[in-house]
Parts: structure tokens; C-alpha cells; sequence
């Protein structure tokens, strides 16, 4: 996580935003809404959403945006008319928008489509936020090095990541134990797996803290969002996953927390808004201010914490013995994951087989050792067709 002092200093901040019509990225765009004298916009990118994009861009008036479908493009068009807005449509524009000269950088498109274009701000050096987990989960052999040779700097946007960053020792690691990170739970903490198996998509992304996008929604409702971050985890802090702890804190005031070998336990501690953390990496080093809601603790009254159920969630044992195979492995837990939540978010298959279809994938699929983009990119195509295929048969049954 090298620092470039040019960068650091640049005021005002030139930032792009990828993904800025999700959650993560509307939570960006407030932020950039209420200080435009702190930050310029360079480009911003959407999958499909014009009409957003198009709001978006002409209140913060980057000189470039970016759709990822190219069926869009007429409607961008007519939306940017005389307004000196570059565009471009396509899965190529949106790398181009990560190419284009921004200081910063938030990375939060949902899912391995992030890769590349996350992987482009990090070739040229930028200051990237990461929101997109799973390019770090697919991919996070390569993502590093790129990292390490570019002198691009990484700040992590996961809450729990955020946390950790906000009071790990860098510069002394011999002092650090073992990280923790917390976990909500999600809706079905407390569900018997009779409950689980009838759970309609409506009722997994009814997060009870946190307002997200549907996948991720679905992966806090399966756990996979925390076998993920362990994943993400393991690349953002260089530790082995046998020192990286899950607690179930169903609050979510707690973000996480490091254990250093005096027995000092620190954390960092806030309200769920994703404005705080997206907040902490978009002021970086700074502090900026942002209306996320002040910790009440009196109100509150107590926090409460147990262990995560391996039954009822198996999908975080999945990640950590992927994790421990290395490889390909979790290019294989993520792609497969992907497929099974948006076939369950379509209602073709229930809550419980996304878990089986992921250990089914893992199981059939040999990952072997990823070295290129390339190589990635192929066994995430593959295992994107098994699972697939697992999903048809699951759907014949
Ligand atoms: N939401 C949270 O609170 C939260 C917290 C921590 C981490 N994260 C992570 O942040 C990332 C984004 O999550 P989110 O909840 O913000 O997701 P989201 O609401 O679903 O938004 C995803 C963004 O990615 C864009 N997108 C989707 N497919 C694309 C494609 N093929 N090519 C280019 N852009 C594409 C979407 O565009 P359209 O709007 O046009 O579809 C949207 O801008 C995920 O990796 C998630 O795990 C999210």
C-alpha cells in the first residue's frame, strides 16, 4: 500500500467513480455532491442504468462517462447533448474510463466485471478505493502485484476492511496477532434451516443494517459476504488465514478489530452508513466530514457477539478451504457464487442451493496456479459454465 506524495496533496482531488449508479457508488456521488470545491470529477461509469448516469453527470460534470451496455447508447447520447460530456459504451469504455487521469479512484462495480477495469487504475499508479471485493477475491495473486509494481496505493471501502486499516500497525506487524472480522449475521441469523430453505429473494436482500445492492445483499443472507472479505482480507493485510477471526456481532457498530500480542485489543466503531468508510478512504490521509449518523451508545445499551453457525452457513467454510487451497480456488468460489445468486435472485433456485452449487464447482472444477489476467479470466469462464450447469440440473429436479 505504498503512498505517492503528488497524489496525496492534489487539491482539488480528481476522482473517478466505477459503478457510481450502485449503492456504494450513489454513496460516492453524496459525498462528492456536498463538497465540490474538495474534488473534480474525471469519469463515471454505469452497467446499464442511463437515466442515473445521466443524473449523476450533469450535476458533477465529469469530463467523461462510461456504459457498460452498449444498448444505451442512444439515449446517453441524447441525454449529453451540448453539454461537452465525453461518452463512450461498451465493456472496453468502462477500462478507458479507469484509464483516464483521476488521483482516485473508487472501484464499485458489483462482481468479477470490476477486474479489469479496477485492474487498469491500479496499472497506472492511482489511488484506488476498493469497494469490489471480488476482484480482489478472483483475482488477488495478481491484483497485489500490480499494486506492488505500480506504487498504486489500495484503501480498502468494506466497512470491516476499513475498520481494520483505520488501526493496523503497518509499520510494526511482528505486534499484530490476529484480525476479527465482525459479521451482522444478516436475516437469517437466527433461522432454522427449514426457514432457509424458503426464503424468497425479497426477504434475503431485506439486509437489518445495512442498505446495499442485491447481490451483495444475498451474500450477507448466505455469510458468503464474510468468507469474501476473509479472502479480501488475506490480500489487503498479508496475514494467513488461520489468523483471520469471524464474530457475529448483529449491531454492526463494531467494524472489526486487530489483536495485537500485548493483548490490546483496537477497533474502530460507527454507525452502519457506508458514507463513513467510502468517507475515510475518499479524504485519505485526511478526515472529511460526512452526516453519517453519531454513535449513541447509552442508547444502544449493549453489543452482543457470537460464533458464526458452520451449519446453517456453510458458504463461510467454503471460502476459508478455498482460501487454504490457493490457486484457483477462490477464482472458482466467486465465479461460482455469482451465477447461483443471480439464478436465485431470479427465483430458478432456492437459498440453500447456492451454497451446494459453490462446493459442487469447487469440487468439479481444478483450478491449478493463476498467473495472468488471462488465465483468470478463462477459469472464471469455465466455472461460470459449470455452475451454470449445475443450476440447470438443480432446476430439473
Ligand atoms: N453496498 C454496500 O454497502 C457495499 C459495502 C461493502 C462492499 N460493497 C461491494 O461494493 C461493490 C458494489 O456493491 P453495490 O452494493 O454498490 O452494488 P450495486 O448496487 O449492485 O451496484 C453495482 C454497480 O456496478 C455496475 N455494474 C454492474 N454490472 C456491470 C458491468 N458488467 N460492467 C460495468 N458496470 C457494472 C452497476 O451499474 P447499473 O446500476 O447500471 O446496473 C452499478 O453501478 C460490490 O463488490 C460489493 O461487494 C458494497
Amino acid at each position: 500500500m505504498a503512498m505517492n506524495e503528488a497524489q496525496i496533496s492534489t487539491v482539488p482531488r480528481r476522482v473517478t467513480v466505477l459503478g457510481s449508479t450502485g449503492s456504494v457508488g450513489c454513496s460516492t456521488v453524496d459525498l462528492l455532491l456536498r463538497d465540490q470545491d474538495s474534488f473534480t470529477v474525471e469519469a463515471l461509469t454505469a452497467g446499464s442504468n442511463v437515466a442515473l448516469l445521466l443524473k449523476q453527470a450533469l450535476a458533477l460534470r465529469p469530463a467523461f462517462v462510461a456504459l457498460a451496455d452498449p444498448a444505451g447508447r442512444d439515449e446517453l447520447e441524447a441525454g449529453l447533448a451540448g453539454t461537452g460530456i465525453q461518452f463512450a459504451v461498451g465493456p472496453q469504455a468502462v477500462i478507458e474510463a479507469a484509464e483516464r487521469p483521476a488521483d482516485w479512484v473508487m472501484a464499485a462495480i458489483v462482481g468479477a466485471a470490476g477486474l479489469s477495469p479496477t485492474l487498469a487504475a491500479i496499472r497506472r499508479g492511482a489511488i484506488v478505493a476498493i469497494a469490489n471485493k471480488e476482484c480482489l477475491v478472483c483475482a488477488g495473486d495478481l491484483v497485489m502485484a500490480e499494486t506492488q509494481r505500480s506504487g498504486a496505493t489500495l484503501l480498502p471501502v468494506d466497512s470491516e476492511h476499513s475498520a481494520i486499516y483505520q488501526v493496523f500497525d503497518f509499520d510494526r506487524r511482528d505486534g499484530i496477532e490476529r484480525i476479527t472480522l465482525t459479521a451482522s449475521g444478516g436475516p437469517f441469523r437466527e433461522a432454522d434451516l427449514m426457514r432457509m430453505r424458503q426464503v424468497t429473494p425479497a426477504e434475503a436482500v431485506a439486509h437489518p443494517n445495512w442498505d446495499m445492492g442485491a447481490k451483495i445483499s444475498v451474500d450477507s443472507a448466505t455469510m458468503m459476504n464474510k468468507g469474501l472479505e476473509l479472502i479480501e482480507a488475506h490480500y489487503l493485510f498479508a496475514l494467513p488465514e488461520s489468523r483471520i477471526d469471524v464474530l457475529v456481532h448483529p449491531q454492526s457498530v463494531i467494524h472489526s478489530m486487530v489483536s495485537y500480542i500485548d493483548g490490546s485489543v483496537l477497533a474502530q466503531l460507527g454507525t452502519p452508513d457506508m458514507r463513513t468508510p467510502i468517507a475515510y478512504a475518499l479524504g485519505w490521509p485526511r478526515r472529511i466530514a460526512t452526516p453519517a449518523a453519531r454513535l449513541d451508545l447509552a442508547a444502544l445499551s449493549r453489543l452482543t457477539f457470537e460464533q458464526p453457525d458452520p451449519q446453517r452457513f456453510p458458504a463461510l467454510r467454503l471460502a476459508r478451504a478455498a482460501l487454504q487451497s490457493g490457486g484457483g480456488a477462490p477464482t472458482i468460489l466467486n465465479a461460482a457464487n455469482e451465477v447461483a445468486v443471480q439464478h436465485f435472485l431470479d427465483r430458478r433456485i432456492g437459498f440453500l442451493d447456492i451454497a451446494d452449487i459453490v462446493e459442487e464447482t469447487l469440487s468439479d472444477i481444478d483450478g491449478g496456479r493463476m498467473t495472468s489476467l488471462a488465465e483468470i479470466l478463462e477459469l472464471d469462464r469455465r466455472s461460470r459454465e459449470r455452475a451454470s450447469n449445475l443450476v440447470e440440473r438443480c432446476v430439473a429436479r
